[in-house]
């Protein structure tokens, strides 16, 4: 007998022997034996890597964003596409020189079947990379990074929000159409803020105007007073910001307390004024902003998720949560279409890339590149809301510009 042959016999014979050993407890103790093929397919729980920020300027959008998630999961009773679900959490702290361990813990260590990530663009832009190289299924709920549904779209790389392009370029529109000549912009300097800064310069300029300077200080610092001084002395028609969370608050005071909201109007893509009125105050009566998601959308979708979330997390939802929130149910959809079975990745990837999405912004489809295709909303603040005013953009889709998908 061969070597080879010689073990696997012994295996066999111990196989049997288990078998029996296990018959013979399950009739001692007068239960039913479990078909074999039952016992296999016990499918275990699908494991959600969450990386995003629950410290720093962005620490808020990261929890919003995991309420949205699990409030999602919760409602199809703590499951997706009929399977329990497993949390493995960690705080990127918005810092992409992180990311890649990070991110490489979730997949290596933890072993994750899908990667949920994140706020930050840049650390978003490391985790598609560690996304494509391991080839895991990503789903964004935030970060706009423009390059990611652009160059480097891929297969299993999803988002649920936007890019950077989409809010900025509806703002654009917006303030050519108010006949507005001259901009300011002014951002924090990294991907997002290019970019926003970016789509907004595309609309304003494409409509008559012209952006006169581009201001920018690094993420994630607030001293804004020299660049409010700027400001205040090159008198533009509008000025152009990107903020966010817990810098985004500080702005809009910063830019009240400095005497030029009466005499420059401020304009934003809406993470400026979202999930923030409560700091601001007085100080974001108002302003104007553009975004995938409002106040008073009278959709009962949204109707539906505002009473659930408020009850579950005693706090009002905002864009972070509703993005978390659809990157579930995308997740869901997909799931479902291969019931549980993350193994089937073609199918589960095309069940995804043909979802129409219920979501409480109003129903979203995805682009070819994987980003929603959705109506961008002119919103106002009044009290504590983002009113919606108008659609300033129906059923915007990014140009996805050097995706080869
Ligand atoms: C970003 O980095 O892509 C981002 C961060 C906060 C709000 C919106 C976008």
């Amino acid at each position: 007998m061969k070597r080879s042959q010689h073990r696997s016999n012994i295996s066999g014979a111990r196989r049997r022997v288990c078998r029996v050993t296990a018959a013979a407890l399950f009739a001692t103790a007068g239960m039913m034996l479990p078909a074999a093929s039952t016992l296999a397919q016990q499918p275990t729980k699908v494991k959600i890597g969450l990386m995003l920020p629950y410290t720093g300027t962005y620490a808020a959008l990261g929890n919003a964003i995991t309420n949205g998630f699990k409030l999602a999961v919760e409602e199809s009773g703590g499951t997706l596409g009929g399977r329990e679900i497993e949390y493995f959490t960690v705080d990127d702290e918005s810092d992409p020189a992180k990311a890649p361990e990070n991110a490489n813990k979730l997949i290596k260590r933890d072993k994750v079947d899908v990667l949920v990530g994140t706020v930050h663009s840049g650390v978003a832009l490391a985790m598609a990379k560690v996304a494509r190289d391991n080839n895991t299924l990503l789903i964004i709920p935030n970060a706009g990074a423009d390059e990611i549904t652009g160059p480097l779209c891929a297969a299993n790389i999803f988002r649920t929000s936007f890019s950077n392009w989409q809010p900025g370029y509806a703002m654009g529109k917006v303030a050519a159409d108010q006949k507005k000549k001259t901009a300011v912009t002014f951002t924090w300097k990294y991907a997002a803020g290019d970019e926003s800064v970016g789509g907004f310069k595309e609309g304003f300029e494409q409509g008559g105007g012209k952006v006169v300077k581009e201001l920018s200080l690094p993420f994630p610092q607030v001293e804004f007073q020299p660049y409010l001084t700027e400001i205040a002395s090159l008198k533009p028609d509008v000025v152009y910001v990107f903020f966010a969370g817990g810098g985004a608050v500080k702005f809009v005071k910063d830019y009240a307390a400095a005497g030029l909201k009466s005499s420059i109007p401020l304009v934003g893509a809406g993470f400026l004024t979202d999930g923030t009125l409560d700091a601001q105050g007085d100080s974001a009566q108002g302003l104007l902003t553009t975004l995938h998601y409002a106040d008073g959308l009278s959709n009962p979708k949204d109707k539906r998720f505002r009473a659930a979330y408020s009850k579950a997390y005693k706090a009002e939802p905002d864009v972070y949560a509703v993005q978390g929130y659809d990157a579930a149910q995308l997740l869901n959809t997909g799931l479902a279409a291969v019931k549980g079975d993350v193994g089937k990745r073609g199918e589960l990837v095309a069940a995804m890339e043909a979802a129409k999405i219920d979501s409480p912004r109003g129903p979203f489809t995805l682009s070819k590149a994987h980003n929603p295709v959705q109506d961008i909303y002119l919103r106002k603040v009044e009290g504590k809301e983002n009113k919606v005013v108008s659609v300033a953009i129906k059923g915007l889709t990014d140009p996805a510009r050097g995706c080869k998908l």
